[in-house]
């Protein structure tokens, strides 16, 4: 089958690391490994300076008919004083908007040779591989009343509002169970049932689609403050982690500084399935880097790491998933450094460098 794949890098090192995804796109094209319909468009700071709008007509609908979506990152400084609503980050609201894009997964995966890097010990997070899959468009961020309110005491009252739906808990679950099928086949399921009445539903949901479709799927249920704990206590007992928006949030920022820089964490975000098809958008967790945007100092591995969720969970390439991510391992336990994993006096290298590393080992793969 030809993947439909929408490519669009943004600004600063958005389009840098780009760059070094189609590298590989280009060598899977050429070896016959995968076949790809590549189209590219302008998103951001870099759309506005082109047509007046962060996101073209045209760009969404090239959106809703990709298989996939790479993208970069978007903003600048450059962009301070453009109108809110046609601002760089206003693209990518739109994008998750209109897509539908509820499930946030945010692996945290620690590579043996960065096991030092982390905040933790070696012994806690070397080989950890989790996979944290947040509730995104729900919850107590969108809830409404959100108010802050006068009283007649003279106080304020601030108020947000925690609001899911059967529906809303039902599909963030399917994906989780889902990908757990992908992966170790166990799912823990983290909320706060003992306080929160939205606890008490989000469990119960999660129980029953457990038990009407994902029977062979294991589930364990955790407090999300006892997960918390547990993410630094003992982190490899987890493969996927689901959860609300608010603690999602939470405890996918911690895991991710359990295994090292901002340069090397990738993203997805999926959307409700329409015609046994998935919206699905990849990302960095990273912004555009504005301090080091056009030196070719940026580390490609978050961006590369993203386009490999993409080939396992949109394209159904999972074994090239899996090629991809060892060849970013074989390539850091080489030594090979961009400046923001270097450790202090170590020799580094640069975006291309590092791309080029990274395929040169899917080569021998
Ligand atoms: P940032 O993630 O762009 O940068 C934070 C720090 O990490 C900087 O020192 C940067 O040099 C470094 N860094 C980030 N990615 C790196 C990489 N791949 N390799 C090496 N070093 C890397 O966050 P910041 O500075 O808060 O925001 C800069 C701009 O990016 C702003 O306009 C912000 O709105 C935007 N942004 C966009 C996001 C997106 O497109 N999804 C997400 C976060 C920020
Ligand atoms: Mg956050």
């Amino acid at each position: 089958a030809t993947h439909k794949l929408l490519l669009l890098p943004g600004d600063g090192i958005g389009v840098e690391v780009m760059e070094e995804v189609k590298k590989i796109i280009a060598w899977l094209e050429s070896k016959g490994v995968a076949s790809f319909a590549i189209e590219e468009d302008l998103v951001g700071g870099a759309a506005f300076d082109d047509h007046g709008e962060s996101i073209s007509e045209g760009a969404m609908k090239k959106a809703h008919q990709a298989d996939a979506i790479m993208f970069g990152a978007v903003g600048g400084p450059k962009w301070d004083k453009v109108p809110y609503d046609k601002r760089p980050e206003a693209g990518l609201l739109r994008l998750r908007k209109d897509l539908d894009l509820f499930a946030n997964l945010r692996p945290a995966l620690c590579y043996p040779a960065l096991a030092d890097s982390s905040s933790l010990k070696r012994e806690i997070v070397e080989g950890l591989d989790i996979l944290i899959v947040r509730e995104l468009t729900g919850g107590v961020y969108f809830g409404e009343p959100k108010i802050i309110e006068e009283l007649p005491d003279g106080q304020q009252r601030a108020i947000d509002t925690q609001v899911y739906t059967t529906n809303e808990i039902a599909r963030i679950a399917r994906v989780a169970f889902e990908l757990a099928r992908l992966r170790k086949n166990i799912v823990h399921s983290a909320e706060k049932n003992n306080v929160m009445k939205s606890g008490v539903l989000w469990k119960q949901v999660v129980t029953k689609v457990h038990a009407e479709e994902y029977s062979d799927v294991g589930l364990e249920h955790i407090l999300a403050d006892n997960c918390a704990m547990q993410l630094v206590r003992n982190p490899k007992q987890f493969d996927v982690l689901v959860t609300d928006n608010l603690f999602g949030d939470i405890l996918s920022d911690a895991a991710s500084m359990l295994t090292g820089s901002l340069g090397m964490l990738p993203s997805a975000s999926l959307g409700a399935e329409k015609n046994g098809k998935r919206a699905a958008m990849y990302e960095p967790v990273h912004g555009s880097a504005p301090d080091i945007a056009g030196k070719g100092l940026a580390n490609p591995i978050a961006e590369i790491a993203s386009f490999g969720m993409a080939l396992r969970y949109s394209l159904g390439l999972g074994d090239i998933a899996d090629a991809v991510d060892r060849a970013i391992s074989r390539v850091l336990d080489q030594g090979l450094r961009t400046r923001d994993i270097a450790a202090l006096g170590e020799k580094t290298i640069g975006t291309s460098e590092m791309g080029n590393a990274v395929l040169a080992a899917l080569q021998k793969e």
